[in-house]
């Protein structure tokens, strides 16, 4: 580890040090420091990631109407939906599942005639096939983001993922190419990530570790990515599956994956591996997501704090095997999952979004700031209608849920390298669960502009913060902050904007920053020299 990164370390390690030591009273004010001169890692834009799974609405309704729908569209695809998320910079999208994934043939979503087939893991529904390969390329193109596909592991063979890769990438005439032109495709595509399986270890084929891993090392050797450009520049990275949580089986089969990764020879390697966790709290998920109160506020913020121990457990043996951080933990899906919202199919996963989760989004992110070496690609589950989503529609009708815009508020984060922050976050104690009162991160841009993302957690009293900056001559600070009423306010189509976001500006007190941070809010400002 080189100098700087160490002493991230340690000015990381102070900062939690401080957050487990603070005392149990409430402050009045507390104090942030921020060195600018000190940078860490980059957070890789792809932690803002996006996840489009072929389940309910998400993809049908939510981004294909199809090219004959009232609903403006270009090519099929919203265009509402693809304004909202340019406006997001979606970096990355991971499709088509998720559990889907392992059950679909790419052939059957190509080409003038689309076969019918079923979704027998959501819903038992009729997969029309009609959003496929080309269709959510197309999308991409539309909203600026790149492809994380997942291929079909579990009832797939590796023959028909090799197959598919050729397809999308080759610039050479073969059989497959041809196809894909006479599609409406002559170029190449470039495909970004690859995801061998989902979750093998259960909807993926339930496989043990060294099943799983004789499996891998196939589809890393034979799914080629040909695309001319991506041979020695923007490689396309591989993402093997890896945990769903902190239990012992978990640990034995990052264990498993990164020994054999270590042990590896030239013939099959892995960039990346993922690491599945939903804020549930238990199983079958039984939080509402509207209509709840301060308790349930607690305790989902609790649970979802639970992400840094997480990575930090799969961090330390990832460690052990791979100490120069070569392989990613991609935490591919995350996001709170709550019962289904009553009168919804239940296999379609819809749930309300609110304030609550704008927070527990806002808290994951800094989780994976604060872990910019190892985690270098996050998918939020899912990007619209589904679980914690960015975007709700009904026929013609669209909202942006809380979510969403924290997501919009976080962009200047992408790319830009961590600023350590030093605090105390005091705490905020509700019933027997107490909480750090405050969480921030900062991020200085490629333009050298220094970015501030703070979440004050408590829902009932308001924090000042005063900002200590070294390094910079602060002539201003504005940004935006996001809160609302009530910990379960929502958007709805007849109110959009319960949660929305409004102007804020931090007073220059000499070489400090004095901010009043709104209870239960995320706030985001950028200083100006
Ligand atoms: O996001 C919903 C499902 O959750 C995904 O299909 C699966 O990978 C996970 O269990």
């Amino acid at each position: 580890m080189g100098q700087p990164a160490l002493l991230v370390q340690c000015l990381l390690a102070i900062h939690f040090a401080l957050i487990v030591t603070a005392p149990v009273v409430a402050q009045e004010k507390i104090e942030l420091r921020i060195d600018v001169s000190t940078t860490g890692a980059k957070i890789d834009r792809n932690i803002f990631g996006q996840f489009a799974e072929h389940l309910g609405h998400g993809v049908y309704q939510g981004i294909w109407v199809g090219p004959n729908s009232k609903i403006p569209n270009t090519r099929g695809i919203r265009n509402d939906v693809v304004a909202a998320l340019k406006a997001i910079k979606v970096p990355n999208v991971r499709w088509p599942g998720g559990c889907f994934a392992d059950e679909y043939h790419w052939r059957k979503g190509i080409g003038p005639q689309r076969v019918e087939t079923l979704n027998p893991n959501w819903g038992g529904v009729i997969e029309p096939n009609s959003f496929g390969t080309h269709e959510f390329m197309d999308f991409l193109d539309q909203i600026g983001a790149e492809a994380f596909i997942s291929v079909n592991v579990g009832s797939g063979t590796p023959q028909e993922a090799a197959e598919w890769l050729e397809y999308l990438t080759t610039a050479q005439p073969t059989t497959l190419s041809t196809e894909r032109a006479a599609n409406g495709h002559s170029a190449p595509y470039k495909i970004a990530y690859l995801g061998i399986g989902n979750e093998s270890w259960d909807c993926g084929g339930n496989m043990t570790p060294d099943y799983y891993l004789s499996q891998l090392k196939i589809y890393s050797r034979f799914v080629r990515n040909f695309n001319p450009t991506q041979q020695t520049k923007e490689q396309m990275l591989k993402i093997a599956v890896g945990p769903g949580g902190g239990e012992a089986r978990w640990t034995e089969w990052t264990e498993a994956v990164m020994k054999a990764w270590q042990n590896r020879q030239w013939s099959w390697d892995i960039n990346g591996l993922s690491l599945h966790n939903y804020t549930v709290v238990r199983w079958p998920p039984a939080f509402k997501s509207v209509g709840f109160g301060e308790t349930e506020y607690s305790q989902i913020l609790k649970s979802t704090l639970e992400m840094d121990n997480l990575i930090n457990k799969h961090s330390a043996i990832m460690d052990k095997y791979d100490p120069e951080k070569k392989i990613a933990l991609a935490v591919d899906e995350w996001g709170a999952w709550y019962a289904p919202l009553p009168g919804s199919n239940p296999g379609f996963l819809v749930q309300q979004n609110s304030l609550r989760d704008a927070i527990l989004a806002a808290l994951n992110l800094n989780i994976f700031a604060r872990h910019a070496d190892r985690v270098r690609i996050a998918n939020i589950a899912q990007m619209i209608n589904v679980l914690q989503a960015m975007i709700m529609t009904d026929k013609g009708q669209m909202v942006l849920t809380p979510t969403y815009h924290v997501f919009k508020m976080y962009a200047p984060f992408q790319d830009s390298y961590v600023v350590p922050v030093l605090f105390n976050a005091g705490t905020y104690t509700h019933g027997d669960i107490t909480l750090p009162r405050l969480d921030a991160i900062a991020g200085k841009d490629t333009a050298g502009k220094l970015w501030l993302g703070i979440t004050n957690v408590d829902p009932n009293q308001a924090v000042e913060v005063e900002i200590s900056l070294t390094g910079i001559n602060a002539k201003s600070a504005t940004g935006e902050t996001l809160t609302a009423p009530k910990v379960d306010s929502v958007n709805t189509f007849n109110s959009p904007n319960t949660v929305t976001t409004k102007s804020v500006s931090a007073k220059i007190q000499g070489r400090k920053l004095a901010l009043r941070l709104e209870p239960k809010s995320v706030t985001v400002i950028s200083v100006e020299r």
